[in-house]
């Protein structure tokens, strides 16, 4: 069923990836409303109606449902269950199935399996006998990953010898978690694509993703891939994408491994950081692709416009106050992206800038010259606020 601009999109979290689907949302037409305990939610000021309410409280779900005509997720820690329930009153896209599936680490990775899709060796760990036998099943050293609600690199210990495997999943909490074999990786890439109602899929250009202590730090489009490799990605891409019967913006983050492998890290069933670069660098952006696809329509043309180079900017560069944007703004073929967060802690996301140059060398140079400079200028100017 198709959803027209006028009616109104649902939002369950009002973070900043919600905040980005609103702007192109109302842009196309669209109202929108979020369902986000915060009042100060990066994407309640953009929204025409915030239903306040944790993320799995039934009462605000349902308020949620009745007021819009689809709704989806700018997360995917949504109680598959509670999805359940506005899926009898409205439509829910991607499917409360997805969800379910892909928000517990250990039900994707079987799913995966299932799929026939290439991915590190795990081995589910939920009591203390389990911690017996990780060793010897996947190797050392691993990673040990919370089975849920884990973002950034939260909710994960790597594991270098037997005699770190008690503290290690003490320090996550004793939760049920799962163990995979450390990937020496060559590169990073994600497989940014949208699948419509009808199946038909649409890929982004892949792109290349350097992260700094499990958190994304930067993004280079086009990723540095071989063809054939690039090819074998998108494929896995739309292998899973097909499997899920996907409907929305989804994002396959893969390792590609010193052999040239390519080895599924994780889905992430909803629009995705390292594509933000969309957002000014390609005909449509990934968020209006993604309320395309769930609200039923064609799909837009994801073409890149230029090479770009993302750099993300964490809560660390406001140590001293809010950096001084003037130094990325002095940059005409830059683009800056703030979320609007009123609390900034050093890991979490606050912005990001985009660096659009025929060169992606020299936009690689740029971007690292403002992250450099954004973080001198707050050490050396404690007095700004
Ligand atoms: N098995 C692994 N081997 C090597 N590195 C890994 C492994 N798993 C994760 N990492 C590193 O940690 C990063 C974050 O891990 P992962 O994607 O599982 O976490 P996350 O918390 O879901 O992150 P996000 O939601 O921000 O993508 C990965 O992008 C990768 O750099
Ligand atoms: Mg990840």
């Amino acid at each position: 069923m198709r959803v027209g601009p006028g009616a109104t999109l649902g939002i369950v979290g009002g973070g900043q990836l919600a905040r980005m689907m609103a702007f192109e949302a109302k842009r196309m037409g669209y109202r929108v409303a979020i369902l986000d305990p915060d009042p100060a939610a990066p994407a309640v000021s953009v929204a025409d109606l915030h239903i306040s309410g944790k993320l799995d409280d039934d009462a605000a779900a349902l308020r949620l449902a009745n007021a819009c005509e689809v709704v989806t997720l700018d997360t995917e820690h949504v109680p598959a269950a509670v999805l359940e329930r506005i899926a009898h009153h409205t439509l829910v896209r991607p499917s409360p199935r997805t969800m379910g599936i892909v928000q517990d680490r250990l039900s994707q990775r079987e799913f995966l399996s299932a799929t026939g899709i290439p991915q590190p060796r795990t081995h589910s760990v939920s009591q203390p006998d389990d911690l017996t036998t990780v060793g010897a099943a996947v190797g050392f050293p691993f990673i040990l990953k919370a089975r849920r609600a884990g973002y950034d690199g939260r909710g994960q210990a790597r594991v270098d010898s037997e005699a770190a495997v008690e503290r290690a999943w003490a320090s996550l909490g004793k939760v049920p978690c799962i163990a995979e074999e450390f990937v020496d990786f060559s590169r990073e890439v994600s497989v940014l694509l949208a699948r419509d109602v009808h199946g038909a899929s649409s890929f982004f250009p892949i792109a290349e993703n350097l992260h700094k202590n499990g958190v994304l730090h930067t993004t280079r489009v086009p990723a540095r891939l071989a063809a054939d490799v690039a090819v074998e990605a998108q494929a896995l891409g739309e292998r899973i994408a097909l499997a899920l019967d996907y409907v929305g913006v989804m994002a396959v983050e893969m390792f590609v491994t010193r052999q040239g492998s390519l080895w599924v890290n994780e889905i992430a069933p909803r629009p995705h950081n390292s594509a933000h670069f969309t957002f000014g660098a390609c005909v449509t952006s990934q968020f209006e692709q993604h309320v395309r696809a769930v609200c039923g329509m064609t799909l837009g043309d994801p073409t890149l416009l230029s090479p770009v180079f993302m750099v993300n900017f964490l809560g660390d560069l406001w140590r001293d106050g809010p950096p001084d944007w003037s130094k990325v703004l002095r940059h005409p073929g830059v683009r800056l992206h703030l979320y609007g967060k009123e609390h900034a802690s050093p890991a979490r996301k606050m912005g990001h800038a985009l660096v659009l140059d025929p060169d992606i060398e020299r936009a690689a140079r740029i971007a690292g010259q403002l992250a450099g400079e954004l973080l001198s200028t707050t050490a050396h100017s404690p007095s700004r606020t």
